[in-house]
């Protein structure tokens, strides 16, 4: 009977492995997100990956690609709708809700890193699994509290080395203004639907914001003349935007203000900024954020305004690909062991728990292999130094430890390897 043949797996579309010569980027930008934010003063939180369907259903806005295209939408064996985290700010504003966090005190400042799922049209830089680094500041409306969420992005980039970075700023006004501005924008766009593309005709119907962001060439004109949300803003909005503005300035913060900046998530209101990175053509915001003051309400709380921001850590490696930022690569072994008969494996693995204990990373050769072929294993990692341990060893206690950098020998005692491998450098995992 012939054989038939297994499917080979490879990771889904639009989802990559993290291999070990990855990670040393992963960890310095984690790392990195970690000392920032806590600089600022915000305190981790972790949510699930996946939610009632409704957290992020109820919250992205019924129009946007996230609800109709992209989550990731499953029933669970006891039938309840869950959905796989698309962004992160609606699983923390259940949290903040949930664990009554209205009571401590305001505004309460929480980060994250965590993947998100998005069944998006895969490129370079956009994928169906990505990693953020998410903050939300909740719980104060005033746009200093927007002013410090731009300022920590700004320091995380500057401090991971990147350079310039084009920073994009608009208000799309709030639930007093914003319905003004749509029903204009729509008076507008009624008697031009058929000089815009088909997917302007259902942002028309679904989600009219975004007529202001479509990129098709033959739209241009179309919005060049719409209306403009600046001229609709209530004295709230405006006045926030104005204060937020000296706060940047304060900061001596640069900005571009940008009108057709309007993000793909309905929650916002008021701020939305994104970061560019600063090159010809660059489509992909590096990170982006907004305040959501309407957020917590259609979460079925009481009113509570929050502001944040996510940032992708894959679309961050590759910029640092691309600008040349070196990160040490991840450290090499400091001590192989090589042993030669059994009864030197037993002795090989106890030096190895010594030396771990003292700090140092150490692997321990796997059994049946020549010597020769145990020094290019220990050459092909990298290691330091390498203890050989064999009859004559075993008989006097002592190892011979072999330098591989200026490939000099000599005998040292068991119990002394440890020292002799110099001091031990922290652990970086
Ligand atoms: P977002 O703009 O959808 O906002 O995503 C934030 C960042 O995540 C983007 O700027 C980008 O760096 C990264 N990102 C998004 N989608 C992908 C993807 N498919 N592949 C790779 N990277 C991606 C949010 O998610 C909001 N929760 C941000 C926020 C927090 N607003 C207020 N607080």
């Amino acid at each position: 009977m012939a054989e038939k043949k297994l499917e080979k797996f490879a990771a889904p579309r639009g989802t990559h492995d993290i291999l070990p010569e990855d990670w040393p980027y992963w960890r310095y930008v984690r790392d990195t997100a970690e000392r920032i934010c806590e600089l600022f003063g915000y305190r981790r939180i972790d949510t699930p990956v996946f939610e009632s369907a409704g957290v992020y259903l109820r919250t992205a806005g019924a129009g946007t690609d996230i609800v109709e295209k992209e989550v990731y939408l499953f029933e669970d064996r006891g039938e309840a709708r869950l959905a796989l985290r698309p962004e992160g700010t609606a699983g923390v504003m259940r949290a903040y809700l949930e664990h009554g966090m209205s009571s401590l005190p305001q505004p309460v400042r929480l980060y994250y890193i965590a993947p998100n799922f998005r069944y998006d049209r895969p490129q370079a830089g956009r994928y169906r699994q990505h990693t953020q680094l998410g903050v939300e500041n909740i719980g104060d409306g005033d746009p200093l509290a927007d002013a410090e969420v731009v300022d920590l992005l700004r320091t995380f980039y500057r401090e991971l080395g990147l350079g310039d970075f084009v920073l994009k700023l608009n208000t799309i006004g709030d639930s007093e203004c914003r319905p003004k501005f749509i029903e204009a924008l729509r008076d507008y766009y009624r008697p031009r639907l058929d000089e815009v593309c088909a997917d302007d005709r259902v942002r028309f119907e679904k989600n009219p914001m975004r007529l202001l962001d479509c990129k098709e060439e033959r739209c241009q004109p179309v919005i060049a003349a719409a209306p403009r949300l600046s001229d609709y803003l209530c004295d709230a909005c405006r006045e926030h935007f104005s204060m937020l503005r000296e706060y940047l300035d304060a900061l001596g913060i640069a900005y571009e203000l940008d009108e057709r900046l309007v993000r793909g998530l309905d929650y916002y209101t008021r701020t939305v900024f994104e970061f560019h990175p600063f090159q010809e053509g660059a489509q992909s915001a590096l990170g982006s954020g907004g305040r959501y003051d309407g957020l917590m309400e259609l979460l079925g709380g009481p009113a509570t305004p929050g502001v944040g921001f996510g940032t992708g850590f894959e679309r961050l490696i590759l910029q640092l690909h691309r600008e040349g930022v070196e990160i040490s690569p991840a450290d090499a072994p400091a001590l192989f062991v090589a042993h030669l008969m059994p009864e030197a494996a037993k002795a090989a693995l106890r030096l190895a728990d010594a030396v771990r204990a003292a700090g140092h990373e150490a692997i321990v050769s796997s059994a049946g292999r020549s010597l020769k072929a145990q020094m290019r294993h220990a050459d092909a990692l990298g290691a330091r130094f390498v203890a050989i341990i064999g009859a004559e060893e075993l008989a006097s206690g002592d190892v011979t430890l072999r330098d591989l950098r200026d490939h000099s020998e000599r005998r040292v005692p068991l119990a002394d390897v440890p020292e002799a491998l110099g001091p031990a450098v922290p652990s970086t995992q």
